[in-house]
């Protein structure tokens, strides 16, 4: 069997069929309260955890004092991780804008990181507000990812509650390999999770869409019990 880079997402590795390809580029998209910030703090958890690959977290939005705290939550304690260098935090500076791009490269050959995520790329686009540019940094940022090597998610508010609309510049879901939808769907007098693998290049996976919930010890996905959904 291929390589394969494990989320260890309970449910997750085997909708991707074992797991996203070595250097993969992922969008993970969905509206706000869907769960992209929690599945990729989850994933770089696991990195460090149980795989041992350093990882870095680059913060558009929440501060990395917020997401840390919150990640104890569900019993990720990434303090210990940080101070032996197994992952760092990159929080943007919005005066230094055109720096970001060295920044998350430095940080990346500073701990020799394997896994990266970037949240959000759309809080990228309310800093940078030529569209030509945005693209631009969005295409430079993912091919300097590729090029290091590192398999990377980056997160994107889905604009609308139209499920074919992806990305909120038009452009993340074609500069990235693969494509993971989050959803909130009614049901009942609330909603339910699911998720589904939109696309994924060079690879077979599930076409179906997967209910999750998210617990105290963070994201299960059910990848056999579709019926859960509409129970
Ligand atoms: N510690 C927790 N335990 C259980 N559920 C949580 C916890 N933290 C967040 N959530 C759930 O996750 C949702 C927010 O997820 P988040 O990843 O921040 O969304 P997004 O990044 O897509 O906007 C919350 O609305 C809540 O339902
Ligand atoms: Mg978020």
């Amino acid at each position: 069997m291929e390589e394969r880079v494990r989320t260890g997402i309970p449910g997750f590795d085997e909708v991707l069929n074992g797991g996203f390809l070595p250097s993969d580029l992922v969008l993970l998209t969905g509206a706000t309260g869907t769960g992209k910030t929690v599945f990729a703090t989850q994933f770089l958890y696991n990195s460090v955890k149980l795989y041992n690959s350093p990882s870095v977290y680059v913060s558009f939005e929440e501060r990395p004092e917020d997401i840390k705290r919150n990640a104890m939550r569900f019993g990720w304690d990434f303090e210990s991780f940080e101070r032996k260098n197994l992952i760092s935090f990159v929080r943007y500076d919005p005066l230094h804008i055109e720096d970001i791009y060295g920044l998350i490269e430095n940080n990346i050959h500073e701990i020799g990181a394997e896994r990266v995520v970037i949240d959000s790329i759309t809080g990228l686009g309310l800093n940078i507000r030529d569209p030509g540019d945005l693209r631009a940094a969005i295409f430079n940022i993912g091919r300097m990812l590729k090029r290091s090597g590192c398999t990377s998610i980056l997160t994107s508010e889905a604009p609308s509650e139209n499920p074919l609309i992806l990305s909120t510049f038009g452009v993340e879901e074609h500069v990235t390999d693969d494509v993971i939808v989050l959803y909130k769907i009614p049901k009942g007098t609330g909603f339910s999770r699911a998720l589904t693998v939109w696309k994924m290049r060079g690879s077979v996976h599930s076409e179906k869409i997967h209910p999750y919930i998210i617990t105290k010890d963070g994201i299960v996905v059910y990848a056999h019990d579709e019926t859960q959904l509409f129970a």
